[in-house]
Protein backbone atom coordinates (compact mmCIF):
# COMPACT_ATOMS: atom_id res chain seq x y z
CA UNK A 1 0.00 0.00 0.00
CA UNK A 2 0.82 3.13 -0.70
CA UNK A 3 0.31 6.71 1.17
CA UNK A 4 0.50 9.50 -0.26
CA UNK A 5 2.02 12.75 1.10
CA UNK A 6 -0.46 15.02 0.14
CA UNK A 7 -3.11 13.09 1.78
CA UNK A 8 -0.88 12.96 5.55
CA UNK A 9 -0.12 16.88 5.15
CA UNK A 10 -3.87 17.43 4.45
CA UNK A 11 -4.56 15.46 7.69
CA UNK A 12 -6.31 13.03 5.52
CA UNK A 13 -7.83 9.74 8.12
CA UNK A 14 -5.72 6.89 8.32
CA UNK A 15 -7.18 4.06 7.01
CA UNK A 16 -7.03 0.37 8.86
CA UNK A 17 -2.75 -0.44 8.44
CA UNK A 18 -2.06 2.22 7.21
CA UNK A 19 0.09 3.98 10.78
CA UNK A 20 1.27 0.32 10.55
CA UNK A 21 2.83 1.55 6.54
CA UNK A 22 3.65 5.28 8.20
CA UNK A 23 5.45 3.65 10.87
CA UNK A 24 6.90 6.58 13.44
CA UNK A 25 6.79 8.89 11.00
CA UNK A 26 4.08 11.78 12.10
CA UNK A 27 2.95 14.22 10.64
CA UNK A 28 5.30 17.40 11.64
CA UNK A 29 8.65 14.86 10.71
CA UNK A 30 7.21 15.08 7.29
CA UNK A 31 6.79 18.86 6.61
CA UNK A 32 10.36 19.19 8.00
CA UNK A 33 11.55 17.33 5.69
CA UNK A 34 10.56 18.47 2.29
CA UNK A 35 11.67 16.59 -1.01
CA UNK A 36 15.32 18.40 -1.68
CA UNK A 37 15.05 21.14 -4.55
CA UNK A 38 17.39 20.13 -7.38
CA UNK A 39 20.21 21.31 -7.01
CA UNK A 40 23.19 22.38 -9.07
CA UNK A 41 25.97 21.46 -8.08
CA UNK A 42 28.40 22.96 -10.71
CA UNK A 43 26.74 24.43 -13.97
CA UNK A 44 22.92 23.08 -13.66
CA UNK A 45 21.36 26.12 -13.49
CA UNK A 46 24.08 27.86 -16.01
CA UNK A 47 22.29 29.72 -18.87
CA UNK A 48 23.29 30.46 -21.71
CA UNK A 49 21.71 34.06 -23.47
CA UNK A 50 18.67 33.43 -25.50
CA UNK A 51 17.78 36.74 -27.18
CA UNK A 52 20.17 38.61 -29.32
CA UNK A 53 21.01 40.18 -32.64
CA UNK A 54 22.47 36.53 -33.35
CA UNK A 55 21.05 33.22 -32.39
CA UNK A 56 23.45 30.92 -29.30
CA UNK A 57 24.19 27.60 -30.48
CA UNK A 58 26.28 28.06 -33.10
CA UNK A 59 30.02 30.21 -32.30
CA UNK A 60 28.99 28.75 -28.41
CA UNK A 61 31.32 26.45 -27.03
CA UNK A 62 29.37 23.01 -28.20
CA UNK A 63 27.86 21.50 -24.51
CA UNK A 64 28.30 17.55 -24.17
CA UNK A 65 24.91 16.27 -25.66
CA UNK A 66 22.94 17.61 -28.85
CA UNK A 67 19.31 16.60 -30.31
CA UNK A 68 18.86 17.87 -34.05
CA UNK A 69 15.20 17.57 -34.92
CA UNK A 70 14.01 18.36 -38.38
CA UNK A 71 10.84 18.51 -38.94
CA UNK A 72 8.34 18.53 -42.45
CA UNK A 73 5.68 21.01 -43.39
CA UNK A 74 2.51 19.81 -44.37
CA UNK A 75 0.99 20.87 -47.94
CA UNK A 76 -0.69 24.15 -47.79
CA UNK A 77 1.16 25.59 -45.22
CA UNK A 78 1.67 29.31 -45.37
CA UNK A 79 3.33 32.07 -43.73
CA UNK A 80 0.40 32.75 -41.47
CA UNK A 81 0.99 29.11 -39.94
CA UNK A 82 4.58 29.71 -39.82
CA UNK A 83 4.35 32.92 -37.53
CA UNK A 84 2.45 31.36 -35.08
CA UNK A 85 4.38 28.47 -35.12
CA UNK A 86 7.63 30.36 -34.76
CA UNK A 87 5.85 32.61 -31.87
CA UNK A 88 5.32 30.15 -30.08
CA UNK A 89 8.14 27.97 -30.00
CA UNK A 90 10.80 30.89 -29.93
CA UNK A 91 8.79 31.42 -26.78
CA UNK A 92 9.33 28.16 -25.49
CA UNK A 93 13.25 28.42 -26.48
CA UNK A 94 13.41 31.61 -24.42
CA UNK A 95 11.66 29.87 -20.98
CA UNK A 96 13.53 26.93 -21.18
CA UNK A 97 16.59 28.62 -21.96
CA UNK A 98 16.52 30.47 -18.98
CA UNK A 99 14.91 27.37 -16.76
CA UNK A 100 12.11 27.85 -16.90
CA UNK A 101 9.42 25.96 -18.01
CA UNK A 102 7.68 26.39 -21.23
CA UNK A 103 4.11 27.46 -21.23
CA UNK A 104 1.71 24.37 -20.41
CA UNK A 105 4.90 22.47 -19.31
CA UNK A 106 3.28 18.94 -18.33
CA UNK A 107 7.19 18.71 -16.32
CA UNK A 108 7.51 21.80 -14.97
CA UNK A 109 10.60 20.55 -12.69
CA UNK A 110 12.41 19.18 -15.46
CA UNK A 111 12.86 22.74 -16.63
CA UNK A 112 14.62 24.05 -13.75
CA UNK A 113 18.31 22.99 -14.75
CA UNK A 114 18.91 24.32 -18.23
CA UNK A 115 22.70 23.56 -18.14
CA UNK A 116 23.86 26.01 -20.93
CA UNK A 117 20.47 24.99 -22.81
CA UNK A 118 20.50 26.32 -26.12
CA UNK A 119 17.65 25.99 -28.75
CA UNK A 120 18.88 27.07 -32.35
CA UNK A 121 16.36 27.56 -35.56
CA UNK A 122 17.47 26.54 -38.83
CA UNK A 123 14.73 27.17 -41.70
CA UNK A 124 15.20 25.00 -44.70
CA UNK A 125 14.66 25.69 -48.39
CA UNK A 126 11.03 23.98 -47.92
CA UNK A 127 10.07 26.60 -45.50
CA UNK A 128 10.82 29.46 -47.46
CA UNK A 129 8.76 27.95 -50.25
CA UNK A 130 5.85 27.72 -48.26
CA UNK A 131 6.63 31.27 -46.99
CA UNK A 132 6.95 32.42 -50.85
CA UNK A 133 9.93 34.09 -49.64
CA UNK A 134 13.47 33.12 -51.76
CA UNK A 135 15.55 30.85 -49.67
CA UNK A 136 19.04 31.77 -48.66
CA UNK A 137 20.00 27.85 -49.51
CA UNK A 138 19.59 25.51 -51.77
CA UNK A 139 19.88 21.91 -51.60
CA UNK A 140 23.93 20.41 -51.95
CA UNK A 141 24.68 18.81 -54.99
CA UNK A 142 25.07 14.93 -54.96
CA UNK A 143 28.35 13.62 -54.15
CA UNK A 144 29.77 10.23 -55.45
CA UNK A 145 31.13 9.53 -52.03
CA UNK A 146 27.20 9.95 -50.66
CA UNK A 147 25.40 6.61 -49.69
CA UNK A 148 21.99 9.44 -48.77
CA UNK A 149 19.31 7.99 -46.90
CA UNK A 150 16.13 9.80 -46.47
CA UNK A 151 15.95 8.97 -42.57
CA UNK A 152 18.19 11.40 -41.81
CA UNK A 153 18.09 14.09 -44.69
CA UNK A 154 16.05 17.02 -45.68
CA UNK A 155 13.96 18.72 -43.38
CA UNK A 156 11.95 22.29 -43.83
CA UNK A 157 12.81 23.34 -40.15
CA UNK A 158 15.11 22.80 -37.96
CA UNK A 159 16.18 22.70 -33.63
CA UNK A 160 19.19 22.19 -32.53
CA UNK A 161 18.82 21.41 -28.76
CA UNK A 162 22.36 21.50 -27.08
CA UNK A 163 22.76 20.73 -22.77
CA UNK A 164 24.88 20.15 -20.80
CA UNK A 165 22.54 17.57 -19.72
CA UNK A 166 20.74 14.65 -21.74
CA UNK A 167 17.53 14.76 -19.45
CA UNK A 168 17.61 18.88 -20.08
CA UNK A 169 18.40 18.05 -23.88
CA UNK A 170 15.10 15.71 -23.87
CA UNK A 171 12.90 17.85 -21.95
CA UNK A 172 13.59 20.92 -24.37
CA UNK A 173 12.72 18.37 -27.50
CA UNK A 174 9.83 17.01 -25.72
CA UNK A 175 7.85 20.62 -24.94
CA UNK A 176 9.28 22.17 -28.42
CA UNK A 177 8.04 19.10 -30.37
CA UNK A 178 4.51 19.30 -28.47
CA UNK A 179 3.90 22.94 -29.77
CA UNK A 180 5.39 22.33 -33.45
CA UNK A 181 2.57 18.83 -33.96
CA UNK A 182 0.02 21.13 -34.56
CA UNK A 183 1.90 22.61 -37.71
CA UNK A 184 4.98 20.45 -38.79
CA UNK A 185 6.28 16.48 -38.61
CA UNK A 186 8.56 15.85 -37.21
CA UNK A 187 11.03 13.91 -39.79
CA UNK A 188 14.45 12.84 -38.21
CA UNK A 189 15.82 12.92 -34.72
CA UNK A 190 19.66 12.73 -34.35
CA UNK A 191 20.94 12.75 -30.88
CA UNK A 192 24.63 13.29 -30.45
CA UNK A 193 27.51 13.52 -27.86
CA UNK A 194 30.41 14.91 -26.75
CA UNK A 195 32.99 15.13 -23.93
CA UNK A 196 31.45 15.71 -20.46
CA UNK A 197 32.07 18.98 -18.86
CA UNK A 198 34.66 18.60 -16.37
CA UNK A 199 36.50 15.27 -18.33
CA UNK A 200 39.28 17.69 -19.22
CA UNK A 201 40.00 21.25 -19.18
CA UNK A 202 38.18 23.45 -21.35
CA UNK A 203 39.85 25.26 -24.11
CA UNK A 204 41.40 21.94 -25.52
CA UNK A 205 40.87 19.90 -28.32
CA UNK A 206 38.53 16.93 -28.37
CA UNK A 207 38.91 13.61 -29.79
CA UNK A 208 35.93 12.04 -32.04
CA UNK A 209 35.02 8.51 -32.16
CA UNK A 210 37.97 7.69 -34.59
CA UNK A 211 40.21 8.68 -31.65
CA UNK A 212 41.07 12.04 -33.60
CA UNK A 213 41.33 15.03 -32.13
CA UNK A 214 38.69 17.16 -34.05
CA UNK A 215 38.59 20.87 -33.77
CA UNK A 216 42.10 21.97 -34.05
CA UNK A 217 42.01 24.21 -36.72
CA UNK A 218 38.91 26.06 -36.56
CA UNK A 219 39.10 29.35 -36.45
CA UNK A 220 38.84 32.06 -33.66
CA UNK A 221 37.96 35.26 -32.74
CA UNK A 222 37.63 38.04 -35.46
CA UNK A 223 38.42 35.18 -38.12
CA UNK A 224 35.71 33.39 -36.85
CA UNK A 225 33.32 35.79 -36.88
CA UNK A 226 33.73 37.41 -40.13
CA UNK A 227 33.79 33.61 -41.57
CA UNK A 228 30.53 32.77 -39.95
CA UNK A 229 28.35 35.71 -39.19
CA UNK A 230 26.21 37.67 -42.16
CA UNK A 231 26.03 41.91 -41.07
CA UNK A 232 21.83 40.81 -40.48
CA UNK A 233 23.18 38.27 -37.73
CA UNK A 234 22.34 35.46 -39.96
CA UNK A 235 23.84 32.25 -41.06
CA UNK A 236 24.04 28.85 -42.60
CA UNK A 237 24.18 25.00 -41.46
CA UNK A 238 25.25 22.08 -43.63
CA UNK A 239 24.15 19.07 -41.57
CA UNK A 240 26.10 15.41 -42.62
CA UNK A 241 25.65 12.14 -40.78
CA UNK A 242 28.63 10.68 -41.89
CA UNK A 243 28.95 7.38 -40.67
CA UNK A 244 32.82 5.95 -39.22
CA UNK A 245 34.03 2.70 -40.78
CA UNK A 246 35.67 1.80 -37.45
CA UNK A 247 36.04 -1.80 -38.32
CA UNK A 248 38.08 -1.00 -40.82
CA UNK A 249 39.67 1.94 -39.52
CA UNK A 250 40.92 -0.35 -36.48
CA UNK A 251 42.69 -2.69 -39.17
CA UNK A 252 45.23 0.76 -40.30
CA UNK A 253 48.22 0.90 -37.97
CA UNK A 254 49.06 4.44 -36.16
CA UNK A 255 50.91 5.50 -38.71
CA UNK A 256 48.40 4.89 -41.49
CA UNK A 257 45.62 6.53 -39.91
CA UNK A 258 47.68 9.87 -38.98
CA UNK A 259 48.51 9.64 -43.12
CA UNK A 260 45.12 9.69 -43.85
CA UNK A 261 44.17 13.01 -41.86
CA UNK A 262 47.80 14.53 -42.09
CA UNK A 263 48.25 14.71 -38.31
CA UNK A 264 49.71 12.70 -35.62
CA UNK A 265 47.26 10.77 -33.44
CA UNK A 266 48.64 11.78 -29.73
CA UNK A 267 49.08 15.19 -30.21
CA UNK A 268 46.95 16.07 -33.10
CA UNK A 269 50.46 17.65 -34.76
CA UNK A 270 50.36 18.37 -38.46
CA UNK A 271 53.04 15.75 -39.79
CA UNK A 272 54.99 18.67 -40.88
CA UNK A 273 55.25 20.16 -37.42
CA UNK A 274 55.70 19.23 -33.79
CA UNK A 275 53.10 21.02 -31.76
CA UNK A 276 48.80 20.53 -32.29
CA UNK A 277 48.81 24.43 -33.06
CA UNK A 278 51.76 24.69 -36.25
CA UNK A 279 50.53 25.47 -38.91
CA UNK A 280 51.06 22.53 -41.27
CA UNK A 281 53.89 23.11 -44.12
CA UNK A 282 52.29 21.29 -47.45
CA UNK A 283 55.65 22.45 -48.80
CA UNK A 284 57.98 20.26 -46.41
CA UNK A 285 59.60 17.30 -47.23
CA UNK A 286 60.02 14.05 -45.22
CA UNK A 287 63.02 12.44 -45.16
CA UNK A 288 62.69 10.43 -48.31
CA UNK A 289 61.90 13.46 -49.82
CA UNK A 290 58.20 12.93 -49.90
CA UNK A 291 55.81 15.80 -48.91
CA UNK A 292 55.60 15.37 -45.11
CA UNK A 293 51.81 16.44 -45.41
CA UNK A 294 50.53 13.99 -47.99
CA UNK A 295 49.29 15.28 -50.97
CA UNK A 296 45.69 13.43 -50.45
CA UNK A 297 45.44 13.64 -46.47
CA UNK A 298 42.35 14.85 -45.21
CA UNK A 299 43.61 17.93 -43.68
CA UNK A 300 45.78 18.79 -47.16
CA UNK A 301 42.73 18.69 -49.03
CA UNK A 302 40.11 20.29 -46.25
CA UNK A 303 42.86 23.58 -45.69
CA UNK A 304 41.66 26.64 -46.46
CA UNK A 305 44.16 29.74 -46.07
CA UNK A 306 41.39 32.53 -46.96
CA UNK A 307 40.73 33.79 -43.24
CA UNK A 308 36.91 34.80 -44.99
CA UNK A 309 36.28 31.01 -46.67
CA UNK A 310 36.61 28.89 -43.61
CA UNK A 311 34.23 27.58 -41.87
CA UNK A 312 33.11 26.41 -38.39
CA UNK A 313 32.95 22.94 -37.74
CA UNK A 314 30.90 21.55 -34.37
CA UNK A 315 30.80 18.14 -34.75
CA UNK A 316 28.58 15.97 -32.21
CA UNK A 317 29.67 11.90 -32.32
CA UNK A 318 26.69 9.31 -32.74
CA UNK A 319 26.94 5.85 -31.43
CA UNK A 320 23.59 3.67 -31.98
CA UNK A 321 22.88 -0.16 -31.57
CA UNK A 322 25.54 -2.31 -33.27
CA UNK A 323 24.38 -4.22 -35.98
CA UNK A 324 23.34 -7.80 -35.45
CA UNK A 325 27.18 -8.98 -36.36
CA UNK A 326 27.85 -6.66 -33.23
CA UNK A 327 29.79 -4.15 -35.58
CA UNK A 328 29.46 -0.62 -34.72
CA UNK A 329 26.95 2.21 -36.13
CA UNK A 330 28.88 5.36 -34.79
CA UNK A 331 30.17 8.31 -36.60
CA UNK A 332 29.96 11.98 -36.51
CA UNK A 333 26.39 14.50 -36.65
CA UNK A 334 29.35 16.78 -38.87
CA UNK A 335 27.66 20.49 -38.47
CA UNK A 336 29.42 23.33 -40.11
CA UNK A 337 28.61 26.98 -39.84
CA UNK A 338 29.37 29.35 -42.20
CA UNK A 339 28.32 32.20 -43.77
CA UNK A 340 27.84 31.11 -47.39
CA UNK A 341 27.43 28.16 -48.34
CA UNK A 342 28.53 28.17 -52.05
CA UNK A 343 31.73 30.62 -51.68
CA UNK A 344 32.50 28.38 -48.22
CA UNK A 345 31.55 24.82 -47.57
CA UNK A 346 30.63 23.63 -51.19
CA UNK A 347 34.53 23.97 -52.65
CA UNK A 348 36.10 21.83 -49.51
CA UNK A 349 33.46 19.37 -49.54
CA UNK A 350 33.89 19.20 -53.53
CA UNK A 351 37.63 18.80 -52.84
CA UNK A 352 36.80 16.06 -50.25
CA UNK A 353 34.40 14.04 -52.47
CA UNK A 354 37.14 13.97 -55.36
CA UNK A 355 40.23 12.73 -53.52
CA UNK A 356 40.37 12.24 -49.84
CA UNK A 357 42.52 9.08 -48.11
CA UNK A 358 40.01 9.57 -45.19
CA UNK A 359 37.14 8.76 -47.83
CA UNK A 360 38.30 5.02 -47.14
CA UNK A 361 37.32 5.07 -43.57
CA UNK A 362 33.92 7.47 -43.93
CA UNK A 363 30.62 7.73 -45.78
CA UNK A 364 28.26 10.05 -45.63
CA UNK A 365 24.75 8.63 -45.06
CA UNK A 366 22.47 11.72 -44.64
CA UNK A 367 22.48 15.71 -45.51
CA UNK A 368 20.93 18.68 -44.86
CA UNK A 369 20.88 22.47 -45.37
CA UNK A 370 19.41 25.82 -43.25
CA UNK A 371 19.46 29.25 -43.14
CA UNK A 372 19.75 30.04 -39.20
CA UNK A 373 17.57 33.47 -39.10
CA UNK A 374 19.00 36.63 -37.07
CA UNK A 375 18.13 36.17 -33.34
CA UNK A 376 15.98 38.09 -31.83
CA UNK A 377 14.85 40.64 -29.14
CA UNK A 378 13.13 40.14 -25.73
CA UNK A 379 10.06 41.16 -27.55
CA UNK A 380 10.83 39.65 -30.45
CA UNK A 381 10.55 36.30 -32.12
CA UNK A 382 12.70 34.12 -33.92
CA UNK A 383 12.06 34.16 -37.55
CA UNK A 384 9.95 37.22 -37.47
CA UNK A 385 12.01 38.93 -40.43
CA UNK A 386 11.05 36.41 -43.23
CA UNK A 387 7.48 35.47 -41.15
CA UNK A 388 5.70 38.97 -40.21
C1 LIG B 1 33.50 11.80 -40.29
C2 LIG B 1 33.94 12.80 -41.03
C3 LIG B 1 35.15 13.64 -40.69
C4 LIG B 1 36.15 13.40 -39.81
C5 LIG B 1 36.35 12.18 -38.91
C6 LIG B 1 37.04 14.53 -39.87
C7 LIG B 1 38.20 14.66 -39.13
C8 LIG B 1 39.05 15.77 -39.18
C9 LIG B 1 40.26 15.89 -38.42
C10 LIG B 1 40.80 14.85 -37.45
C11 LIG B 1 40.82 17.06 -38.75
C12 LIG B 1 42.16 17.63 -38.23
C13 LIG B 1 42.04 18.39 -36.96
C14 LIG B 1 41.19 19.63 -37.05
O1 LIG B 1 41.62 20.68 -37.56
O2 LIG B 1 40.05 19.55 -36.61
C15 LIG B 1 39.95 17.71 -39.70
C16 LIG B 1 40.18 18.94 -40.27
C17 LIG B 1 39.33 19.56 -41.14
N1 LIG B 1 38.19 19.02 -41.70
FE1 LIG B 1 37.41 17.21 -41.29
N2 LIG B 1 36.55 15.43 -40.78
C18 LIG B 1 35.39 14.92 -41.30
C19 LIG B 1 34.59 15.50 -42.26
C20 LIG B 1 34.80 16.74 -42.81
C21 LIG B 1 33.92 17.39 -43.76
C22 LIG B 1 32.62 16.78 -44.31
C23 LIG B 1 34.44 18.60 -44.03
C24 LIG B 1 33.94 19.69 -44.93
C25 LIG B 1 33.29 19.50 -46.04
C26 LIG B 1 35.65 18.72 -43.24
C27 LIG B 1 36.46 19.84 -43.24
C28 LIG B 1 37.62 19.97 -42.50
C29 LIG B 1 38.41 21.18 -42.46
C30 LIG B 1 38.12 22.49 -43.20
C31 LIG B 1 39.50 20.91 -41.63
C32 LIG B 1 40.64 21.87 -41.28
C33 LIG B 1 41.73 21.78 -42.31
C34 LIG B 1 42.86 22.73 -42.01
O3 LIG B 1 42.78 23.89 -42.45
O4 LIG B 1 43.80 22.34 -41.33
N3 LIG B 1 35.85 17.58 -42.53
N4 LIG B 1 38.88 16.89 -39.95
Amino acid sequence: MTLSRRHLLAGGTLGAGAGAVAGGLGVASLRAAPAPPDTAADFGTATVAYHGPRQSGVTTEPPAHAAFVAFTLPAGTDRRALGRMMRLLSDDAARLTRGEPALGDTDAELAVLPARLTVTFGFGPGLYRAAGVKSPVTDLPAFRVDRLGPQWSGGDLLLQICAEDPLTVTHAQRMLIKDARPFAAVRWVQRGFRRSPGVQRTGFTQRNVLGQLDGTANPTGAVLDAAVWRPDGSTTLVLRRIRAEIEKWDLLSVGDKENAVGRRMISGAPLSGTNEHDEPDFAALDGSGLPSMPEHAHVTRAHVTEPALKILRRPYNYDEAPNAAGQPDSGLIFAAYQADIVRQYLPIQQRLAEKDLLNEWITPIGSAVFAIPPGCAASGWVGEEVLS
